[in-house]
């Protein structure tokens, strides 16, 4: 099990760490753990249930028993399609409240190894390279400009035909990382022996052509 490589893929909201991620797994035909969607789940499930987000040990136990299932592209509790509740902001504010609970993080940390499995994976989080996978091959921290990602959200936004405020989403962005950043346990930052790539002004062309070139270096991977 140990044996299986792993490629953390850390970094900010907005910063394009999921869509790297992404086009690496398949690139490579590794495995996918989109972990901000395990609590983006835990947090909408607890809505769903009534239980209060600050409810330490409620919330927990809600996450140690859910039976989350990943296939085709969407994701289900116990046959509850929860693919698109989980992409609102507001599910993203809930992900990052729940997020901070020292027992929620304890409770998914055992499913979130669990998504390592041969060939490989592809790990996408805040703390995939600091405490979920220490051994990774490879740890990618992504960041950008909190402007730059709230631009790139507001775009998303707008072509999904939703009307939303670049200032709102800025705040939101701004107020997030605060608390992703600052909370006592896995906070949000780049692992020890990270390699740190600021996409600000990158495409996400390029930043995949560095992240497949430092694998490739590794021997994690060949172009065919
Ligand atoms: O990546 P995504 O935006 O889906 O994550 C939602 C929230 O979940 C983040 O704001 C963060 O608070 C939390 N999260 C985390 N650790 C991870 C992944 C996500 O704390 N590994």
């Amino acid at each position: 099990m140990t044996d299986i490589p792993v490629i953390t893929i850390d970094g900010p909201s907005g910063s394009g760490k999921g869509t790297l991620a992404k086009v690496i797994a398949d690139t490579l035909g590794w495995h996918l753990l989109d972990s901000g969607a395990l609590y983006r789940i835990v947090g909408a499930m607890s809505v769903r249930r009534g239980i209060q987000l600050e409810d330490e040990a409620a919330v927990a136990e809600l996450a140690a028993s859910l039976p989350i299932s990943f296939a085709d592209d969407r994701v289900t509790v116990s046959g509850l399609d929860l693919t698109d509740e989980i992409r609102t902001e507001d599910a993203g504010e809930n992900a990052s409240k729940v997020a901070h609970l020292p027992a929620v993080r304890a409770a998914v940390l055992d499913l979130q190894r669990s998504f390592r499995k041969a060939p490989g994976l592809v790990a996408d989080g805040r703390d995939m390279g600091t405490v979920v996978f220490t051994q990774a091959a490879l740890k990618i921290f992504l960041d950008a400009s909190a402007e730059v990602r709230a631009e790139r959200r507001y775009k998303q936004l707008k072509n999904k035909g939703l009307s939303v405020s670049l200032r709102g989403l800025l705040e939101q962005i701004q107020e997030r990382d605060a608390r992703d950043r600052g909370r006592a346990i896995a906070p949000l930052k780049p692992a020890e022996d990270a390699i740190v790539l600021d996409s600000t002004n990158m495409t996400i062309e390029m930043v995949v052509e560095q992240v497949l070139s430092h694998a490739q270096n590794l021997g994690l991977w060949q172009p065919e």
